[in-house]
């Protein structure tokens, strides 16, 4: 019999510990193995659990016991985690997590030790929550050659920003409520301003690209300074402003991975994702665009890939997944710069004699000048920007549309 241990007994773990028991039987069925969880790890003490047993406060109880050969890692984070994933990696347990940060930042390590160790290192939960998206970029899409993904990767901001389009609420209530309802992390920063979503395109883009994309190398704007009014703005012109997450591939081989709010027009199906569903549409040669979508985030649905994970764990122990793997890179001149992508660009300015710039769409001009350019690069989008400023417009706000 295979023994399993989780790391983390919080919202995802615990979510991991009751949808095991719920499903025991057919998740055993279909990994055509005998297995059952043998320890949980948890600084906390949970007297009341129907698994009390199986608390343990000390990793070493997991790490010297032969008998675990698989690990749900669901605490969060980079320190401890760290240390734990790659401590269970080095003595041969195969580990599957749910922590993006973790996967981001260290990725192109574990798996590698994974390799070495004749394990693996799984981290279907790390993007997209429900969502199947890591197994399926690097199998059942691995004939394509893989030329652009876009998605809303946050569910929190989504949420946010739903409340804003559809219900007028401003964004600080907003996110009042997400985190009563428990989609914003611990501290919102990491989702609000976009670290959250950048994490998870880092991963989609070493995944599809081969090579290790550092969040540090992407650009990320997050939502704190979307307005109420840009908004309804983006309504007129006929979209919604969502986070979008994304990577092209360029001509010339780099990338160019990016998170911004940005303007997605009605006939984009992405437009349509609300409240705290995620979607990914990925683009290849093979198949045009297939899009993926589901809860992005919460209990349930986080463990649900973390399970699937662990089942893929059963049914192949001993083996290592060589196809999801990516390589380090310290270079970083194979990511493009962000000013280089080509959009068409929408802004908000304040009125004035001096507004003279041919070639837009006005959307509104009855306080705030509002409109979209035609199509140009970010840096010439700045380059306008910055001489609308030198003649006494003030520029309020500008993000990207989407054009896919
Ligand atoms: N805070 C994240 C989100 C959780 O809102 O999408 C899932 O990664």
């Amino acid at each position: 019999m295979s023994k399993l241990a989780v790391l983390g007994y919080g919202v995802v773990g615990s979510g991991v510990v009751e949808l095991f028991y719920k499903n025991k039987e057919s998740i055993l069925k279909k990994a055509n193995k005998d297995a059952d969880i043998k320890y949980i790890l948890d600084i906390r003490d949970f007297p009341d659990s129907p698994y009390k047993e199986k608390f343990t406060k000390d990793i070493n109880d997991i790490l010297n016991d032969d008998e675990v050969t698989i690990v749900a890692e669901c605490m969060g984070g980079a320190t401890f985690a760290y240390d734990f994933v790659k401590s269970c990696l080095l003595k041969g347990k195969s580990v599957s997590t749910s922590n993006k940060e973790l996967v981001a930042a260290k990725g192109a390590e574990l798996l590698a030790i994974a390799k070495e160790k004749g394990c693996n290192f799984f981290f279907e939960a790390s993007v997209g929550g429900a969502i199947p998206i890591i197994r399926p970029l690097h199998k059942c899409l691995a004939a394509n050659d893989i030329t652009q993904i876009v998605g809303i990767l946050n569910g929190t901001t989504n949420f946010i920003l739903g409340k804003m389009i559809n219900e007028n609420m401003n964004f600080d209530d907003a996110l009042k409520m997400a985190q009563e309802l428990g989609y914003a992390e611990k501290d919102p920063t990491a989702d609000v301003e976009g670290h959250d979503a950048c994490r998870k395109i880092c991963i989609l883009s070493s995944l599809v690209f081969g090579k290790h994309v550092y969040p540090e190398n992407v650009y990320t704007k997050g939502i704190t300074k979307v307005s109420l009014e840009d908004v309804t703005l983006a309504g007129k012109f006929g979209a919604s402003v969502k986070l979008i997450a994304s990577v092209k591939k360029l001509s010339d081989g780099r990338i160019l991975p990016s998170v911004m709010p940005t303007l997605v027009p009605y006939d984009n199906l992405i437009s349509r994702v609300d409240d705290v569903f995620n979607a990914v549409m990925v683009f290849g040669d093979g198949i045009d665009r297939a899009m993926f979508y589901g809860r992005g985030a919460g209990m349930l649905p986080t463990a649900s890939a973390v399970l699937g994970d662990v089942i893929e764990q059963l049914k192949t122990e001993g083996k290592t997944d060589t196809a999801q793997t990516w390589q380090d890179s310290a270079d970083a001149s194979f990511i493009a710069d962000h000013k280089e992508n080509e959009c068409r660009m929408y802004f908000r300015v304040s009125g004035s004699e001096n507004f003279n710039i041919e070639n837009i769409e006005i959307i509104d001009n009855s306080s705030d000048i509002a409109f979209v350019t035609e199509k140009m690069t970010v840096a010439k989008a700045e380059e306008l920007a910055d001489s609308m400023e030198k003649s006494g417009v003030q520029v309020k706000a500008m993000m990207p549309v989407l054009e896919v």
